[in-house]
């Protein structure tokens, strides 16, 4: 197959970007050695910024009218922050004027598959023995066998990696730097089936670590805990993580958490990492190809649509001006974005995790964290950075 651009990897960023250049009138081929079944029952975040709901909603994504997002998605116009045994509301739509929405990954995933393949999409997915080639000619390939055993080559133009955190594409791209920080803890992830225990996600300090209480429906619910990196998801029966949850949201203002049986339950890997640049030739990288956060602040999933955003646009530029040197901006334009999430992904996660070490650190980061906190929800300058950063910053 002849194209103009090959995109490895058919998730919601590989996806979105396939969809945006579509529009554009650049045709595109995305393959992905996931199945879609495989993809869409892959549990992620939950949190779209106000941009990501924006992209989906007025890209065309959905029949005018129709926009899911909006009809099934649910308005979040702040969070709860919970630590000393109480919980204090950042209040977005008064502090920034912005709201963030709750829509899983999954149906970001499932809405932009339904688009492209009303649209026409070439996908291919759950192909195996996928490797991209001739990267410094300017006929790059992608190869790959279907589930027969046959080969197959898709010519291109351009290569996008869109390829995920274990991407193949990343190592070859030239010049690399890679930046990483790892944490001494993982996340805890379940689903429940249960009620909402507050109208909004709660984000919990306690002396036992993190949790976070998030939601699916009016019955099912998403919850997370801090844990040990080597925690073996099995060994936890409903009734320890029951307690454990209980334990660390516990408080004398008598907060009540609504339990139910658990039908989900995995330990998440937790980094953060950086490569750059997010380009060499005509190869080109999004989202957590290029760069991966912790997941405290749910900015995986947008940072990487704002990616396909920025590349979109200068793959049209590219192609319409038949000139590779409008490619020389994405790397700068998405990192803008990218380190501003790296820090927030960050600064969430260390205000409010339990880092293991000597006593007397813990004692004192224990009570340096309650003092950060304390300032964050009293001072009107500390609660608008995380509404900023939580409801996303604008594009470059
Ligand atoms: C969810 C995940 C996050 O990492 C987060 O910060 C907020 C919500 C979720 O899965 O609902």
């Amino acid at each position: 197959t002849r194209t103009q651009v090959a995109i490895v990897g058919g998730g919601p960023a590989g996806l979105m970007l396939s969809h945006l250049l579509h529009r554009s009138g650049i045709e595109c081929v995305v393959v992905d050695n996931r199945t879609v079944e495989e993809i869409r029952t892959t549990h992620r975040a939950g949190i779209l910024e106000r941009d990501s709901v924006r992209l989906l909603a007025e890209t065309g994504v959905y029949e005018t009218g129709h926009e899911r997002v909006i009809t099934h998605g649910d308005r979040h116009g702040g969070i709860y922050l919970r630590f000393g045994g109480g919980s204090h509301h950042i209040d977005f739509e008064e502090l920034v004027g912005a709201s963030v929405w709750l829509y899983p990954q999954t149906a970001v995933f499932v809405d932009v598959h339904a688009a492209r393949t009303r649209d026409g999409g070439d996908l291919r997915y759950g192909i195996t023995d996928t490797a991209v080639h001739d990267l410094d000619t300017d006929r790059p390939r992608v190869t790959y066998a279907d589930l027969d055993g046959r080969a197959h080559e898709v010519t291109a133009d351009l290569v996008v990696g869109a390829d995920g955190s274990r991407s193949l594409c990343r190592d070859h791209v030239e010049a690399r730097s890679r930046y990483f920080r790892e944490y001494p803890f993982a996340w805890f992830g379940i689903l429940c089936e249960a009620p909402r225990s507050a109208p909004e996600l709660i984000y919990t300090r306690s002396d036992r670590g993190f949790a976070l209480i998030s939601q699916r429906t009016d019955t099912v619910q998403r919850m997370y805990f801090q844990c040990d990196p080597a925690e073996e998801a099995s060994a936890w029966s409903d009734d320890r993580i029951w307690s454990e949850l209980q334990a660390r949201l516990s408080g004398p203002d008598g907060f009540e958490l609504e339990e139910g049986p658990v039908i989900e339950r995995t330990v998440l890997p937790f980094r953060s990492f950086v490569q750059t640049p997010m380009r060499s030739g005509r190869l080109l990288l999004a989202g957590d190809a290029a760069h991966t956060v912790p997941p405290t602040g749910a900015k995986g999933l947008n940072l990487a649509l704002a990616d396909t955003r920025v590349l979109a646009e200068v793959i049209e530029r590219a192609i319409g001006k038949g000139d590779l040197d409008a490619l020389d901006a994405y790397t700068d334009r998405a990192l803008q974005r990218v380190w501003k999430a790296q820090h927030f992904s960050y600064w969430m996660t260390t205000m409010l995790h339990r880092a293991p070490g000597q006593q007397e650190h813990r004692d004192f980061d224990e009570l340096r964290q309650l003092g950060e906190l304390t300032s964050l929800v009293s001072s009107e300058a500390g609660a608008t950075y995380l509404a900023e950063g939580y409801t996303g910053w604008p594009t470059a």
